[in-house]
Formats: C-alpha cells, sequence, structure tokens
C-alpha cells in the first residue's frame, strides 16, 4: 500500500451529522481473537471481526505459521489452530504492514516456539522501537538473529525451544508488551508475570481466560496491575463476539459534537473502562453523550446517543493516559473548538505510534489556524471556541489513519475546507469509512 500513490481527500463544512450506525469491530480484539485462536487445537470461531489491513495482516501471519483460517463473510471466521508452541516455521518473512500491534503480538506468540521468524512492515512500522519487546523476551530464551538498527524491523528472531517463564516490570505503560510477554509465557512452564505501573487494556488477559488460561489480575501500587499467567495451558476453542472499537467511534462521535445540530447514535460501543478515557473526558468538557442499551457480551457494551455539544476547555491527568492513548488526536480536535485552553498531559508515549503523534498533531491544528503549545510531554490546544476553527489548511497524515480521519472530522465543522494528503491509510483500522461518514452527512470530496 505504501507505494500506491496518494489518494488526498478534502471535508467541507456539512449539515448536522445523523442516524445511526455500527463501526467496525475492535482492532485490539480483533488481532488478538485471532492469535489465541490460532494456539488453540480444535475449532475457534470469531463475529464481528474487524477487516481492516492491519488484522488482515495478522491472519496472513497465522496462516504462514500454521493455523487454518477461514474468512467466512461479514466479519464471521472459522481457526483451526495449532496449539501452544506449535507454530510451524514460515516459509517467508511476515509483513505486517502499519500494525505494531500484530507485529509486537506474533513477536511474543512466535518467541515460545523454536522457528526463526523475519518479521517486517511498511516505513512507518519500520520507524517504531521494538527493543521493548525483544528485552523480556530475550529473558525468556528467543534470541535476536539480526535487526535494524535499534532492534527494528526488518528483524529475525529465534523462537525459544524450551522457554524460561519470567517475572517482568514493564518500563513503558504499554498492552502491546505485556501481551508480548504473556503470549511467550503461555509455552512457558511454571507461571510468568507481568507487572505494570499503570494499568492498560487488558483484552489480552479476558481472553485468555475465555479460552481456558488460569490467568490472574491483582491491584498494584495505585494504577497498576500484577498478572500472573500459568504457563502450558491446554486452551479451549471458543467463540468471540468481538464488539465495535471505541477507538474508531470517536471520530463520528466527535463530528456530531462540533457540527452543529447533529444527533447521531453509534450501536454496541465497547465500554471496557481501560478504553473510554476519550468518552469520561469529552463529559468533563460538556459534551451530551448517553449510554443506551448497556449489555455485556465478554465487555460492556452500549448504543451512544451524542448530541452537538458547547464544549469547554480542560485538564487531562497523565493518569488518564493509556486508556485513551489513540484518541488524543481526535481530543485534540474536540479541544480546537471548545471554548478555552485543553492541557493534556504525559504524552510521551505518542512519540512513537504510527507517527510522531504529538508533532503530527500541532501540526494538523496549527495548518488550520489554531494555536497549540507543546511543553514536555503536555501539549496545550488553545481553544477557538465561538470564534471558530479557521481550516484551509492541508494536513500531512505521516502515513498514520488516526491523523487522517481526524483531520477529516476537523474539516467538516470549520469555516474552510480542510484536505488531506492521503487517506489510503484509513483502511488499516476502518474500512468504510468515508462512504460511512458520507452517509451521516459528511462532505468529503
Ligand atoms: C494496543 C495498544 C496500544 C495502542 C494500540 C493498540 C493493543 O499500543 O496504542 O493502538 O491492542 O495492545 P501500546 O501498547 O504501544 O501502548
Amino acid at each position: 500500500m505504501s507505494s500506491a500513490a496518494p489518494t488526498p481527500l478534502t471535508a467541507r463544512r456539512s449539515g448536522p451529522m445523523a442516524g445511526q450506525i455500527r463501526v467496525p469491530g475492535d482492532k485490539s480484539i480483533s488481532h488478538r481473537a485471532l492469535i489465541l485462536g490460532a494456539m488453540t487445537v480444535g475449532e475457534t470461531t470469531v463475529s464481528g471481526l474487524l477487516e481492516g489491513e492491519d488484522v488482515l495482516n495478522t491472519a496472513k501471519a497465522m496462516r504462514a505459521l500454521g493455523a487454518k483460517l477461514e474468512r467466512l463473510g461479514d466479519g464471521n471466521w472459522r481457526i483451526h489452530g495449532v496449539g501452544v508452541g506449535g507454530f510451524a516455521q514460515p516459509a517467508g518473512p511476515l509483513d505486517f504492514g502499519n500494525s505494531g500491534t500484530g507485529c509486537r503480538l506474533v513477536i511474543g506468540a512466535a518467541a515460545g516456539c523454536g522457528i526463526t521468524v523475519t518479521f517486517d512492515g511498511d516505513a512507518s512500522l519500520r520507524s517504531r522501537p521494538m527493543r521493548r519487546v525483544l528485552d523480556p523476551l530475550e529473558k525468556m530464551g528467543a534470541r535476536v538473529v539480526s535487526a535494524a538498527d535499534g532492534g527494528r524491523l526488518p528483524l529475525t528472531l529465534q523462537g525459544a525451544s524450551d522457554p524460561l517463564p519470567l517475572e517482568y516490570e514493564s518500563p513503558v505503560p504499554s498492552a502491546q508488551l505485556k501481551s508480548a510477554v504473556l503470549l511467550a509465557g503461555l509455552a512457558a512452564p511454571g507461571e510468568t508475570t507481568v507487572i505494570e505501573a499503570e494499568a492498560t487494556r487488558d483484552h489480552t488477559e479476558k481472553l485468555l481466560k475465555h479460552f481456558g488460561a488460569r490467568i490472574v489480575s491483582k491491584p498494584y501500587g495505585d494504577h497498576g496491575r500484577r498478572i500472573t499467567l500459568q504457563g502450558q495451558p491446554e486452551l479451549s476453542p471458543v467463540h468471540v463476539t468481538v464488539p465495535a472499537d471505541p477507538s474508531s467511534a470517536a471520530f463520528p462521535l466527535v463530528a456530531a459534537l462540533i457540527v452543529p445540530g447533529s444527533e447521531l447514535t453509534l450501536e454496541s460501543v465497547m465500554l471496557n473502562p481501560l478504553r473510554t478515557g476519550l468518552f469520561t473526558t469529552l463529559r468533563e468538557m460538556g459534551a451530551s453523550i448517553e449510554e443506551l442499551d448497556k449489555k455485556d457480551e465478554g465487555e460492556e457494551t452500549a448504543n451512544l446517543r451524542v448530541r452537538t455539544s458547547k464544549l469547554k476547555g480542560v485538564d487531562v491527568p497523565a493518569a488518564r493516559a493509556p486508556s485513551m492513548i489513540d484518541e488524543y488526536l481526535i481530543l485534540a480536535v474536540a479541544a480546537a473548538f471548545a471554548e478555552g485552553d485543553t492541557r493534556m498531559r504525559g504524552l510521551k508515549e505518542l512519540r512513537v505510534k504510527e507517527s510522531d503523534r504529538l508533532e503530527a498533531t500541532a501540526e494538523m491544528l496549527r495548518v488550520n489556524g489554531v494555536k497549540v503549545d507543546i511543553e514536555g510531554d503536555d501539549m496545550i490546544v488553545h481553544g477557538m471556541g465561538t470564534t471558530g476553527v479557521p481550516g484551509g489548511g492541508e494536513v500531512k497524515t505521516h502515513m498514520d489513519h488516526r491523523i487522517a480521519m481526524s483531520a477529516l472530522m476537523m474539516g467538516l465543522a470549520s469555516i474552510g475546507p480542510v484536505r488531506i494528503d492521503d487517506s489510503a491509510f484509513i483502511a488499516t483500522s476502518f474500512p468504510g469509512f468515508v462512504e460511512t461518514m458520507r452517509g451521516l452527512g459528511a462532505e468529503l470530496s
């Protein structure tokens, strides 16, 4: 995809966003459902899977490692896995495209098998840090055969035939890192423990339990967790229902808040508390977001009814970052339309996402006439309130789907149009985004 010609797109001031939609399945759960299904003997079924490029690359990787995966249509999949420790040597390199999650989780899963695997990705993924996952995996017995500078992709890893269990205190709040260690720990005898000072999304833990593993999570310190997995379980095939992705719902949701006269319902959005920091923050800003028809489908879900709201600037504490780590771009858009300043604290991890999102967010707003300051790891957006967001800028998307979608949402309510240089990467996480938004009333062309 990175070699294709860029496809620019422009968002223009639009009439009200109106309607009821279900955004695609959760990306984090989709990757994990495929990987755990591939590590389970018997037939695992999945419904609601996100069929975006990132997850399809993980599916390809699982096939290359010996699992059978069938795409039945409409987000339904059937998987016949190979069992814990049962991955086969793949015939060639595994290409994860743009996906840090797919790549880091599979590095962990492969590290517990006696196979040698080469991992690669696009220019964005090649620039992202992999040392953070390699460090604990080397302690478990995996060996880096070769890697680019600083342990980056392309990298070749020789997995451990007899992996060792590990107790690991994670130096960064990263669910990908935690998950890589736990997936490697599945093949190790005894207990593998990950300690995180700040709790991150717990989908791996929940799904491991669902597949029958013994895993216990206890509070640790003020905001952290200590997670212990009993290694070498016999995973049992199950059905996984993937709920709608709150990180994808965030885009139409903020569009409805900032485009005057809007009322939108987003169906069955996952409300795992480790993912809902954005909704908390938007409510503090004055957003009208109602939760209707709450359900528990392995994860809590609800229909979210959103109405246009007058927003005010707020101070977002650093402790909230793990529960909204992918949402700062779209929060910055909401903050640009608010009255007063919004300070977002503790955004260090944003620098190592699909792009340097701290710089890219500031740039996205500045080229559209919004003042932004970066002070250390904090970002301050000076809201335009009743003056309005000027718009009129072209935003560089830096191979980052969330920059593309955030910039377009800004253009639906700004005075002048907002153009993005490339919309191609939206397909990594939100297939059908442009058509879905047009169906709600968005002017995108
Ligand atoms: C994810 C974890 C987060 C997040 C990413 C998905 C996951 O990354 O940004 O989009 O599914 O585990 P980090 O683990 O790097 O924080």
